[in-house]
């Protein structure tokens, strides 16, 4: 239900990819502790490395509305295997998400497969290794 919710965010988000280079359009949606959501996909540039993973706009998208804590994640693509986010976005999301935090990987259809942070990236380096 709440699912379904994050996906419509993440597809509506996912139509406005600036992707005129990969072509690959992905919408992300993040939920936060408040349960707001906070969507947006990815945003390429001519320079290639500067191009902008959906999860990174999102995470953009929670900060700069206040909040700092992600209870779960949903990402969206078009792909014959499940997309899910790369190293980098893993990284990202660490800073504001926990080991149990639920992924979820969906094609426009729906739901493809639920992972948590801590499967996609073990032993992470976090926040708390500061305090
Ligand atoms: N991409 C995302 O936005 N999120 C992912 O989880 C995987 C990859 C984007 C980056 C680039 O704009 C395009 O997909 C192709 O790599």
């Amino acid at each position: 239900m709440s699912m379904d919710a994050m996906l419509q965010a993440a597809l509506a988000a996912r139509k406005n990819a600036h992707v005129p280079y990969s072509g690959f359009q992905v919408g992300a949606c993040l939920k936060g502790k408040s349960g707001k959501l906070y969507a947006a996909c990815n945003v390429e540039n001519a320079a290639y490395p500067q191009s902008q993973c959906a999860e990174a706009s999102a995470i953009g998208v929670m900060v700069a509305a206040g909040e700092k804590e992600i209870v779960e994640v949903l990402v969206v693509a078009e792909s014959p295997e499940p997309v899910s986010p790369c190293g980098g976005c893993r990284q990202r999301l660490r800073e504001f998400a926990g080991d149990g935090t639920p992924v979820h990987l969906c094609g426009p259809d729906g739901l493809r497969r639920t992972i948590t942070l801590g499967e996609l990236l073990p032993l992470s380096f976090g926040p708390s290794h500061f305090r």
